[in-house]
């Protein structure tokens, strides 16, 4: 028997942390659905769970295989990705100095300057991607939490995790990185210095669009851990048993998913990269892209499905290619086994800096040859507007 930790990820991810049930045998591990747990004869709590709101056996199973993938000591499951981004926030010192990209997902960047206008906390802005830009945000001393998001909603610029983590750590600083694009079967950000990582797990993790949710990993040493820890309890924002049975379901297959959305990207990306509608595409898979040497050395396993697609022609094509897609899903989200088209600056809004002709993909894992005829065919429905 080969010891645990030289078993690959894979493996660990398909068997759920090799789940048999004892009583009955089953390889899926159950679900379940209590908001309370009886005491035993002592008066002692049996599995240490005492209410739902703080933990329950479900959750604890599928936050102890995120925790595995990521190379985490411990994770902790939320209700969206929303809740577990807002409680790291909520559990630093008041007055605390923040520093985000000025693109990232643009609910997270609406509610940290919502926390700022009400004087929760201090924000500075850096552009994504821009280190040197971070570093001159950075107030040593006085800075609490560096907020990256790589690759990042909009135009999937990459971040090198290892120097934010290396500025964040000489300031005092800790460092979160929303990994959503990248889950863990590619990108780790704790191997490279992070001190949490964050993902929607909404996303990727589930992977079949059929619920929210949120997960943060870290080390046990985190100082600022137990404090999120009692955020979620104090607000009722754990992931509940079925959703995270869902996602324990969703693990199992995450690795194969995310290498099939992975190769169709890639080979999307290839085919339109010179055609002549097409501006530009943004993906970090690309040669030409600015990120594409960074992405390299942190996603090690594939760059994942998320680009963006600038048009040529006038600024209403975009949209109009966004209605015309007959495979393309048009609805916002990402990380789904099903391809979504979207019209980013529709839903960002026009103070999202988000261009008019930009257009984002989640590519799925369909057949590439459907994907690429369904683009080619809004391509010439759109001539008009070319
Ligand atoms: C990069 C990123 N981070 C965080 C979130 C928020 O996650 P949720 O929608 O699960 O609250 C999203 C959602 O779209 C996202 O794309």
């Amino acid at each position: 028997m080969k010891q645990k930790n030289s078993i690959a990820q894979e493996t660990h991810a398909a068997q759920a942390l090799r789940h048999i049930d004892k009583t009955t045998g089953s390889v899926v591990p159950p679900m379940l659905a209590t908001s309370t747990f009886a005491r035993d004869e002592n008066y002692d709590l049996r599995e240490g769970y005492i209410y739902s709101r703080y933990a329950g056996p479900t959750t604890t199973h599928a936050e102890d295989i995120i925790a595995t993938l990521e190379s985490a000591d411990e994770s902790l499951l939320f209700n969206s990705g929303m809740s577990a981004s807002v409680a790291v926030v909520e559990a630093l010192p008041s007055q605390s100095h923040v520093v985000a990209q000025s693109m990232m997902y643009h609910v997270g960047l609406q509610w940290l300057e919502r926390q700022a206008a009400r004087s929760v906390i201090s924000l500075d802005h850096f552009p994504a991607g821009d280190l040197n830009a971070l570093a001159a945000q950075i107030k040593p001393g006085k800075t609490n939490l560096i907020w990256i998001e790589t690759p990042a909603n909009g135009d999937w610029s990459v971040t090198d995790i290892a120097i934010a983590a290396e500025l964040a750590h000489a300031a005092g600083a800790i460092l979160m990185v929303d990994s959503t694009a990248a889950p863990p079967c590619t990108q780790q950000p704790l191997t490279h210095g992070a001190d949490i990582s964050f993902h929607s797990a909404t996303k990727y993790m589930g992977g079949h669009s059929d619920f929210t949710a949120g997960v943060l990993s870290a080390r046990k040493d985190l100082k600022l851990w137990d404090e999120i820890r009692s955020v979620r309890g104090f607000q009722g924002t754990i992931l509940p048993a079925f959703e995270a049975w869902l996602l324990i379901r969703s693990l199992r297959t995450l690795h194969v998913r995310f290498a099939q959305t992975s190769n169709n990207a890639m080979a999307f990306a290839n085919h339109f990269a010179n055609h002549k509608d097409v501006q530009t595409i943004l993906y970090p898979g690309l040669l030409n892209h600015p990120g594409h040497k960074i992405a390299k050395k942190q996603m090690q396993n594939g760059f994942g499905g998320m680009m963006s697609i600038l048009i040529n022609g006038a600024d209403i094509r975009a949209l109009e290619m966004a209605k015309q897609a007959e495979l393309f899903i048009p609805a916002t989200s990402l990380g789904g086994v099903e391809s979504l088209i979207e019209h980013r600056r529709t839903v960002a809004g026009p103070d999202s800096g988000i261009p008019e002709n930009l257009l984002r993909l989640s590519i799925g894992i369909e057949h590439i040859d459907d994907l690429i005829a369904d683009f080619e065919q809004a391509f010439m429905a759109t001539a008009g507007h070319a």
